[in-house]
């Protein structure tokens, strides 16, 4: 049975989180809580989770030879990743070294960091139901793959980008090459591939917070939220609820894909019990058909919401099951949450409204505490709990209408 120090001694549970936004900042908490020694990583200083964890460190996370010396002088008994753009190869070097443990693995963290690794596993090695697409390097490639095996209507998103970056819908020849264009402007890396998606004319999009967590008898076990209902503007999540109401059939589908690929993620590359913590599985539903979209081998924007719905949200589900701690991912009550952007672009910017906001029944609010505002930047999210779904949806919508983000 896994045991914890004590912050600050030589006896410390050492946990280093890579990426420190608001994500990482309640993974964080959640570690804080259940007495570990926090290391919170990221590359600009003052990020959310920087403000909670013990030590703030500040390193280019994608530099393998920073990301290398930081670990070996920390010497953390888990690394975290909380965002895609780091060195994996480096990270799988040192896990194979035995130096680390990476969460989930090493392996799950390279595979999810750009779309082509995941989709060619869940695809073509696990099988799974997926959008028909094709990997393209140029504008000729991708108007040869639209004309052979895609078609139109469809999507073009460069393979290393998130939060909808980079990412546009092609209905028709006139919008390929601007499609392309703004690919290769919103992507992580300059001259970067594309994937093309033909277009899921799907229902509805849920996210299946699916969790790897040791059981009494060491092995590990996978536990399933209720499905997260969410509406993505332009590629980025601005509302979400829990539970989405769905058919029994289209549900056991979700989860048994999302079992699939949690457990390839999941595999340790030793044999030994691995693979720990929270995944968010996007799935696109219509009636019983569903198709799997990607998946974040830790807490996912729109799993906010849990920290309304559940008695654990996907925060401390992830805190506990990384330690090897039991979990718990039972309904609380249903809940929504939605998105409040900076509105401008401003450094140290304040936030009106706050009381008004909180007095709408049932709310709660997060705000990140980002040093620097942009206008899409997401500066914080109001939550909300009733007795339906919907009613949670208008509160939180209307909580986070009233916070109002301004320049000082
Ligand atoms: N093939 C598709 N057909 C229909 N809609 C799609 C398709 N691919 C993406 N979308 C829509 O765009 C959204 C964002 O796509 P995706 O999740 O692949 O991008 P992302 O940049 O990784 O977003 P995030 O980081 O917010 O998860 C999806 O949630 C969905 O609403
Ligand atoms: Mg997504």
């Amino acid at each position: 049975m896994p045991t914890i120090g004590t912050p600050l001694s030589p006896h410390a549970t050492k946990v280093m989180l890579l990426g420190a936004g608001e994500l990482g900042k309640e993974v964080l908490i959640a570690l804080q809580r259940l007495g570990v020694e926090t290391i919170a990583v990221d590359r600009y200083e003052h990020a959310p989770g920087q403000q909670v964890a013990h030590h703030a460190r500040t390193i280019t996370m994608s530099d393998p030879a920073q990301l290398k010396a930081l670990i070996e002088k920390e010497k953390p008994d888990l690394v975290v990743p909380e965002i895609e753009a780091i060195a994996t190869a480096m990270l799988e070097q040192l896990e194979a070294a035995g130096s680390v443990r990476v969460i989930p693995t090493a392996r799950a963290a390279r595979l999810t960091m750009d779309r082509e690794g995941i989709r060619r596993l869940a695809a073509e090695t696990l099988d799974l139901p997926t959008s028909p697409y094709v990997f393209c390097d140029s504008a000729q490639e991708l108007q040869a793959a639209i004309d052979t095996k895609i078609g139109y209507p469809c999507v073009v998103k460069p393979v290393m980008s998130s939060s909808g970056k980079g990412q546009s819908k092609i209905s028709g020849l006139s919008d390929v090459q601007a499609a392309w264009d703004h690919a290769m402007a919103g992507g992580r890396v300059a001259g970067g591939r594309v994937i093309v998606e033909g277009f899921i004319d799907f229902d509805y999009e849920i996210t299946q917070l699916t969790v790897r967590a040791l059981g009494a008898d060491g092995q590990v076990e996978t536990h399933f939220c209720e499905p997260i209902g969410h509406v993505q503007v332009a590629g980025d999540y601005v509302e979400s609820w829990q539970p989405h109401a769905m058919p029994a059939a289209a549900l056991q589908k979700s989860r048994d894909i999302a079992k699939a690929v949690t457990d390839n993620l999941g595999a340790g590359f030793d044999g030994k019990p691995s693979g720990l913590g929270v995944f968010g599985v996007e799935l696109f539903v219509k009636g019983d058909a569903v198709w799997f979209s990607e998946v974040s081998p830790r807490p996912h924007d729109t799993g906010m919401v849990t920290m309304a719905t559940q008695w654990q949200s996907q925060f401390e589900l992830h805190a506990r099951a990384i330690l090897g701690l039991p979990v718990n991912t039972a309904l609380k009550s249903p809940g929504a949450s939605a998105v409040i952007y900076g509105g401008v672009d401003a450094q140290g910017i304040v936030f009106d409204g706050v009381a008004e906001a909180l007095r709408v029944p049932g709310t709660d609010l997060r705000l990140f505490g980002k040093p620097e505002s942009f206008v899409k930047r997401r500066m914080g999210v109001a939550l909300a709990f009733a007795d339906d779904v919907e009613l949670a949806r208008v509160n939180a919508k209307l909580a986070a209408a009233l916070v109002r983000p301004r320049a000082a």
